[in-house]
């Protein structure tokens, strides 16, 4: 199995820039009823009218240099692809409707490939915990949570510390246009169908929420790698972090229920009480809020 490493660290000199997406998500609002049966959501149906994905994908874009709080994303296990317009039906010819749920403040807000957040959206409590990061010391973005849930991981990482077990955080919130940037040059590097099983399209992030902080540990170099599921950092977070509201958000072999690859470092706050449910019940998270889609 090839290695799945950091692939922005190191191989992200350049990166196409992102205006191109500006007028895709040029967006008509109109309410709908909710599937988040008792669970908070009111969703706003989004519809994109002004372009597809494959107009978007068939443009030129500029060139511009990559930020060093881009670099986060996983590489694939595939090798990097020129885009290919053979590749393009793989893309849906036609830009998907999401729906924007209607509590993106919620501790257990539920964003996937079936629901974005507002447009713009970025939680206003913002702080950056006291934990060790896989970077050092940066006041940036992406060494940010919500101030509950970075409350929280502060005290999972200093228990974890006195049972020998440290932890490293490397990526936390991440706004809109740098997860655009990111994901855009995710499909300029792996091809769409290796993109989207890794890293959201811009507005249906996790991490886009503040609730979201991607974990690692200096047994797998501090990077983001599907082997950190077997070390012992990987297994003390998988069978406590519920104990601090986390939960595993992308487990192994559930791909077609969250629609992501398994991902032992993506942790996801969802407050205790829910968490533990979770774990538990050995539930993902769309299972939990009774919204289970087809793949
Ligand atoms: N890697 C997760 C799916 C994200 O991009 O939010
Ligand atoms: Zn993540």
């Amino acid at each position: 199995m090839l290695k799945k490493g950091i692939l922005c660290g190191v191989s992200l000199g350049l990166l196409a820039g992102c205006s191109s997406l500006d007028s895709l998500f040029e967006e008509k609002e109109t309410m709908v009823g909710s599937p988040h049966v008792g669970k908070l959501a009111v969703p706003v149906v989004t519809v994109v009218e002004e372009e597809t994905w494959e107009a978007f994908f068939e443009k030129e874009s500029e060139v511009v240099a990559v930020p060093e709080e881009l670099e986060e994303e996983p590489e694939t296990e595939e090798e990097p692809v020129e885009p290919a317009d053979e590749e393009k039906p793989e893309e849906p010819s036609e830009p998907e409707a999401i729906p924007v749920v209607a509590n993106p403040g919620a501790m257990n807000v539920m964003v996937n490939k079936f629901w974005s957040l507002p447009e713009g959206y970025r939680p206003g409590d913002l702080i950056k915990p006291n934990v060790p990061f896989s970077f050092g010391d940066e006041n940036s973005d992406r060494s940010k949570l919500r101030a509950e849930a970075a409350e929280s991981l502060e005290v999972m990482f200093n228990v974890a510390k006195g049972e020998g077990i440290e932890l490293y955080a490397r990526s936390g919130f991440r706004s809109y246009e740098t997860q655009e940037a990111i994901f855009k040059n995710e499909v300029a590097t792996f091809g769409y169908e290796q993109a989207v099983l890794y890293v959201a399209l811009p507005g249906t992030s996790e991490h886009q929420t503040g609730l979201a902080m991607d974990i690692t540990a200096k047994s797998v170099g501090l990077e983001l790698v599907e082997a950190f599921e077997g070390t012992a950092e990987g297994k003390w977070l998988a069978e406590n972090a519920h104990h601090y509201g986390f939960i595993l958000r992308y487990p192994k072999g559930k791909t077609n229920i969250t629609g992501y690859a398994f991902e032992p470092w993506h942790f996801r706050y969802v407050g205790v009480e829910v968490a533990g449910e979770i774990y538990e019940k050995g539930l993902t998270f769309e299972e939990y809020m009774g919204d289970v889609r087809e793949f």
